[in-house]
């Protein structure tokens, strides 16, 4: 896995982030199984509720293309014009959506300052006990 280029294209995503209401611009890159990438920003709206988080714009990306393996995701964020970033988690809801499509073990969530200075975490470190499709197998 080349997380530098995964970081790189969550950067490159960031700058299309939606934000008039927070101002807080973040991107994702999400790499499927296959090795394919793709990239999502977050994106506000007026009635603040249907916001969506760049984690999940780069889910239903990939799903809505078919695709539901995942290896990893880079995510940045911060402040819009601030250069130096600090490490953004993702929320509940995108660990929640990161549940349903991936193995928490396995599954590599890649918090980065910038392509070369990151932290690395599993989904099962982010969500311990996480409620999955698993749960509803019977
Ligand atoms: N946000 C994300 O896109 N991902 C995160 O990991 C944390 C928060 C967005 C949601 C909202 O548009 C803005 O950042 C401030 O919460």
């Amino acid at each position: 896995m080349d997380i530098e280029l995964l970081i790189q294209k969550a950067m490159k995503a960031r700058e299309n982030a939606y934000t008039p209401y927070s101002g807080f611009q973040v991107g994702a890159a999400l790499l499927t199984d296959d090795g394919q990438i793709f990239t999502g920003c977050n994106i506000e709206s007026a009635s603040y509720t249907p916001s969506n988080c760049a984690e999940r714009t780069a889910f239903f990306k990939a799903v809505s293309e078919g695709i539901r393996e995942f290896q990893a995701i880079a995510i940045v964020g911060g402040p819009a014009g601030r250069e130096e970033l600090e490490i953004c988690a993702p929320c509940g809801v995108c660990r929640q959506v990161m549940m349903e499509f991936c193995d928490p073990k396995t599954f590599e969530i890649i918090l980065a300052k910038n392509p070369k200075e990151y932290q690395t975490f599993t989904l099962k470190e982010l969500l311990p006990l996480g409620f999955g499709p698993k749960d509803l197998e019977r």
